[in-house]
């Protein structure tokens, strides 16, 4: 079964020097075709040798839209992939399930996968609402869409917390998301070299800040493939 690792780097490292670094440091070690690296757009262009993706897409192909990047600009720097939805992206940049659709629908039209980030806050799942909002994010996120995607699961409170989802709670999920669209599902929230092993039933593992240290990316992705 074909796992995908991916590394998402968010606002970070804060020059392109520390971001060949760490690329070149991974890239010695990882060389299946599974990893896929998400630096900010400014360092895609000068990354090379391991699978690309970006962090973020608008959703018209070009015009007036100061700021934006579009798909067809990102394919051709050579990026295969893109995240789309992350919470990060719904919370700070106000990101619609509305809007989140569109962007999944241009990214597929350029050629692109769209890795489709989905998850319940806290809040949501003390109320027990988990499964109703990952249900909502999938059927509004994907609405009109044909073509292929990877899902990452990840669980708003296990972002950056530390305070990873337990490996029953993440493959009940996952089993949850798989009857609704039959599509890889990653798991993402903490991820570390320590607990990247409980996650074996998945398909996958989308890394935060674990990515951007080499050592223990290179160990996340041994204990994964
Ligand atoms: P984290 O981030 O591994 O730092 O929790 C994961 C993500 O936001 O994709």
């Amino acid at each position: 079964m074909k796992k995908y690792i991916v590394a998402n780097w968010k606002c970070n490292p804060a020059t392109l020097k520390e971001a060949e670094n760490i690329f070149g440091l991974i890239k010695k070690e990882v060389k299946i075709p599974e990893v896929i690296i998400c630096p900010p757009f400014t360092y895609l262009s000068s990354l090379k040798g391991l699978a690309l993706g970006a962090q973020n897409v608008f959703f018209e192909s070009k015009g007036a839209y100061t700021g934006e990047i579009s798909p067809l600009m990102l394919k051709d720097l050579g990026c295969k992939y893109v995240l789309i939805g992350h919470s990060e992206r719904r919370k700070y940049f106000n990101e619609t399930d509305e809007i989140i659709n569109k962007k999944i629908k241009a990214a597929i039209g350029a050629g692109l996968s769209p890795i489709f980030c989905i998850g319940e806050t806290e809040k949501e799942r003390k109320e027990g609402k988990a499964e109703e909002v990952i249900e909502r994010q999938i059927k509004k996120g994907l609405e009109g869409v044909k073509a292929p995607i990877i899902i990452a699961y990840e669980p708003v409170w296990a972002i950056g917390t530390g305070n990873s989802c337990g490996k029953e709670e993440a493959e009940k999920m996952s089993l949850f998301i798989k009857k609704m669209a039959d599509v890889p599902v990653l798991y993402g929230g903490s991820v570390n070299a320590s607990n990247s092993k409980e996650y074996a039933k998945m398909d996958g593992l989308l890394v935060g800040g674990a990515s951007l240290i080499p050592d223990e990316f290179i160990t996340i992705v041994k204990n994964a493939v």
